[in-house]
């Protein structure tokens, strides 16, 4: 038996490949520092944790409707009422086992072989690959630092065809934090006006870490023309400190909602009935340590941007949001280590800051975009400090 043509146009996922091999480190006994991994080190609020051991004890252990219990459907409308100004019924929101699968749902259920879906690069890894898991072709729009990481308006345009079925865009991103400014969503808004088959996927996992003046702004609020064919996803994975629940969910056109759910009947069923609890705690719940957190992410923000910026070869953009920086590098390409290899590119550069100086982070390749890489600086300001020392130190020792 061989794995199937669909499997084998997808590669396992490189970060969290990362995340199990900083695993395997410390296990080892070796003092690695992992900012690979795309998640908060903060815990789960307790209120979300007491809704889910409530729920445990009222014995809500059962299967549940498959797209999301009546209770965490109202309280994601509540949310996107609340948060983002978007109107939707019961209908038109799906809950699913985490971000990931509100994607790999919205793919799988409406792109066709040979259906191209728009990805400005860097890009989420799974982006491409769910698409082509689909039988889409994923279209890599470059998006680069001299442009802030963000898809112009006449990248769009040009990037579009008969075939495109989808644009996926993502603010705050992962892997750059880079966001798109109201005026910026209209603007791409405008193209997509005069484009009416292609459909917008809107990732706003990272809504609500956001820095400075930077106002948080999803497409189907700031162009009301494209509601009918945007699916808005979101979920508690980051800003709830959930990752490991696995809840997201989306706001979006009836059909798709039920198209999506079909393909979870036959998939997973609905998401866990403990964590939809636990969900509705998150939505429903105080709000205003999201603020606070996110003030914590900030400052976590400067001191690593401050630091890598002072790091021989590295520019770091300072980013508006989520909590993932992505310097690039170009004069280390092709420097030599101490120990006699190459820098060839950025998947050398990753290596050696792990073999070396025993630093996590994940190449630009596995975003589409390089040389550059993703640190995570989602952990204390004292191991970031020490993390960002080691790259210090690793990169003024290469010649
Ligand atoms: C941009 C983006 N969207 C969606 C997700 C999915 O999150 P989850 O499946 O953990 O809810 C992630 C997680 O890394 C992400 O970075």
């Amino acid at each position: 038996m061989q794995p199937s043509a669909a499997l084998n146009r997808i590669k396992p996922s490189p970060t969290l490949a990362i995340t199990s091999r900083v695993f395997e480190l410390k296990r080892a006994g070796v003092d690695v520092i992992g900012l690979g991994a795309g998640e908060p080190d903060f815990d789960t609020p307790d209120h979300v944790k007491e809704a889910g051991i409530a729920a445990i004890r009222a014995n809500k252990t059962r299967y549940t409707d498959v797209d999301g219990t009546p209770e965490l459907k109202e309280a994601v409308m509540a949310k996107f009422s609340r948060d983002n100004g978007l109107d939707y019924d019961r209908s038109q929101v799906t809950v699913n086992v985490g971000g990931k699968q509100t994607l790999f749902n919205a793919m799988v259920a409406t792109v066709n072989v040979g259906d191209e879906v728009i990805i400005p690069a860097p890009y989420w890894v799974s982006y491409p690959d769910v698409v082509l898991f689909a039988g889409g072709t994923p279209v890599i729009a470059q998006a680069g630092a001299e442009q802030g990481y963000k898809l112009t308006p006449d990248q769009l345009e040009a990037a579009i065809t008969p075939r495109t079925k989808w644009v996926i865009l993502n603010s705050p991103s992962n892997p750059t934090g880079a966001g798109y400014s109201r005026a910026e969503l209209r603007a791409l808004g405008d193209v997509l006006v005069r484009h009416p088959h292609v459909w917008i996927f809107a990732d706003d996992m990272y809504e609500h870490i956001v820095y400075d003046d930077f106002e948080f702004a999803t497409i189907a609020q700031v162009c009301p023309e494209l509601y009918e064919r945007t699916l808005t996803v979101n979920g508690c994975s980051k800003a709830y400190a959930m990752t490991g629940w696995r809840i997201g969910f989306a706001g979006g056109a009836a059909w798709l909602i039920k198209a999506m759910g079909k393909l979870q009947s036959q998939s997973t069923s609905n998401p866990c009935s403990i964590a939809q609890a636990a969900a509705v705690a998150a939505l429903n719940g105080d709000q205003s340590f999201l603020k606070q957190r996110a003030i914590a992410f900030q400052s976590r923000r400067d001191l690593v941007v401050g630091m890598l910026n002072q790091t021989n070869g590295m520019v770091c953009p300072r980013p508006d949001g989520a909590f993932y920086v992505y310097p690039s590098f170009p004069t280390l390409i092709g420097k030599r280590t101490p120990g006699g290899a190459i820098i060839e590119d950025d998947g050398a550069l990753a290596t050696y800051l792990l073999d070396d100086a025993k630093v996590a982070v994940v190449q630009g390749a596995a975003f589409g975009l390089s040389p550059a890489m993703r640190i995570s600086y989602a952990t204390s300001e004292s191991v970031l400090t020490e993390a960002c020392e080691r790259i210090q130190r690793a990169c003024a020792a290469l010649v």
